[in-house]
């Protein structure tokens, strides 16, 4: 699942390496330092102003009148991808996943740990704004037709900024939930660091939550063709309902979220549990997430007891419940493009999860046969390691870590030259030669995690095939929280 990209699709083909059946090397990675990398990359998505303490010094300030058209500030908050669309729905998904990996992870970030809280906030202080006029939340800046019909950078985008908005009468409960979810998981990250903060994103949160579950309904019907091919709800709004209630009363500890969860869970809890997790699907990470709660008793509801486990169960190869398939290269695929999204986000839960059994003391029965918390740990990590380069064509997937990596990402930024070399306008269609050109892109997104390769593990290094070539903030998300988790050495 993946929106609709400018795409001028050619007959690709490029001078590649060519896949060779190597034996794939044991890895001895530097996580930390792919870390402050996947760190990096958020700054190099900075919409708006950018403050003193930018490192990205190629990008520039942009899209400086968002929300003017309406006469409100919308400025900030991140592009999703390669494009120059504020999209809050990936957003703040994003924003949730960082800030998950801060509550989890965050003592191991050591020094990456301030810049953590950094990325987060820049996601939370835009969804600030996007909600702080009451009974409404403005979910997407840019017309996405226009945006997508120009090769431009940020800097000099001339395209339309119309703000999208839901309501009580044309509501988006999976937009407006996820952005409660990371409005309480960003509270989280700043409950000591800035309790003042920390306060206005929980304060809002509820707020928010509120208005999306007192206005039920998706935005696909109230936006239609503004959000659907591009970041379309296809399953609909209530694991966002769920998710968000779980953040809020893992932030407050407020039974009233609990009860909610409780008595609502039904909606989304099938008989079997879906291997997917991602900015549209949010079941398996609603019981990874609340799974010590349900331990220690927090249900009457025996079933939900086994889910999180169940999930495991769908990612391990050798589970005879397993939902997703691994390339003969070990990395893990689901069907659609921008597949790493899957690896990373999917990597993530298991880290989770195997932290929360281990300090639990429990392990996973799947088909009978016990799983260890180490086994979660030694499949995340083999994920992590081939997008770090221990993968058939010995090639990072980060752009700027190791020696081989992608030089041609889908980015309208990194592929123009930048301000700094070349101050003059670059207009919507001076852009395409650039998007055409074979050659590197001129300024390395560094961080930058790309869709990856195919399911033989080959990969085009190909600007013009964004299914494999853009990097997108969700992708990195999760790595930020998993690579400090690798860093400490998770199994001794
Ligand atoms: C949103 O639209 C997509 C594509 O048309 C459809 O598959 C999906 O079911 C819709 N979701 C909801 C919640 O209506």
């Amino acid at each position: 699942m993946r929106r609709v990209e400018f795409c001028l699709c050619t007959a690709a083909i490029v001078a590649a390496v060519a896949l060779q059946p190597e034996a794939v090397s044991a890895g001895g990675h530097d996580y930390a330092d792919a870390l402050r990398k996947s760190l990096l990359f958020f700054e190099g998505q900075r919409s708006g102003k950018l403050p003193d303490t930018q490192r990205v010094t190629w990008r520039g300030d942009s899209a400086l009148h968002d929300g003017d058209q309406i006469g409100i500030d919308l400025v900030g908050g991140y592009y999703d991808a390669g494009d120059n669309v504020k999209y809050a729905f990936p957003m703040a998904f994003s924003t949730t996943l960082l800030a998950w990996g801060v509550v989890e992870f965050g003592g191991e970030m050591g020094r990456s740990l301030y810049r953590a809280r950094e990325a987060v906030r820049w996601g939370s202080d835009f969804l600030l704004k996007a909600t702080a006029d009451p009974g409404k939340v403005h979910v997407q800046v840019g017309n996405p037709y226009a945006d997508h019909d120009c090769w431009e950078r940020p800097e000099d985008m001339d395209t339309d900024r119309t703000v999208y908005t839901v309501d009580s009468q044309g509501p988006g409960s999976e937009v407006s939930g996820e952005t409660a979810a990371a409005l309480a998981a960003g509270s989280m990250v700043f409950s000591g660091a800035d309790p003042a903060y920390a306060s206005q994103l929980i304060q809002r949160s509820m707020a928010v939550f509120d208005f999306a579950d007192r206005n039920r309904g998706s935005y696909n019907d109230s936006l239609g063709r503004w959000v659907c091919p591009f970041y379309c709800d296809f399953n609909g709004y209530q694991d966002e309902l769920l998710w968000a209630a779980a953040w809020i009363h893992r932030a407050t500890g407020k039974v009233y979220y609990w009860d909610y969860l409780m008595g609502n869970i039904h909606l989304i809890d099938f008989p079997f549990m879906v291997g997917e997790f991602g900015w549209d699907s949010k079941h398996a990470g609603i019981h990874v997430l609340i799974f010590p709660e349900i331990v220690a008793g927090g249900s009457s509801n025996g079933d939900l007891l086994g889910r999180a486990d169940e999930f495991v169960c769908t990612m391990l190869p050798e589970s005879p419940t397993v939902q997703v398939r691994y390339s003969a290269g070990g990395l893990l695929f689901k069907a659609g493009g921008s597949n790493m999204q899957h690896a990373t986000s999917l990597s993530f839960l298991l880290a989770v999860h195997a932290r929360q059994l281990m300090r639990l003391n429990r392990a996973v029965r799947c088909g009978g046969e016990a799983v260890a918390p180490s086994r979660l740990v030694e499949l995340a990590k083999s994920q992590v390691d081939y997008i770090l380069g221990d993968n058939p064509l010995r090639m990072s997937y980060m752009v700027g870590y190791g020696d081989k990596y992608p030089q041609r990402i889908h980015h309208r930024g990194s592929s123009l030259p930048s301000a700094l070399t070349h101050p003059g306008h670059i207009g919507c269609k001076e852009g395409t030669p650039y998007y055409l050109s074979a050659s590197p892109n001129p300024n390395l997104l560094v961080g930058a995690i790309v869709g990856g390769p195919d399911m033989l593990d080959w990969y085009e290094d190909f600007r013009q095939n964004p299914a494999q070539s853009e990097p997108t903030t969700y992708i990195n998300a999760p790595m930020v929280g998993l690579l400090a988790f690798l860093s400490v050495a998770p199994n001794r």
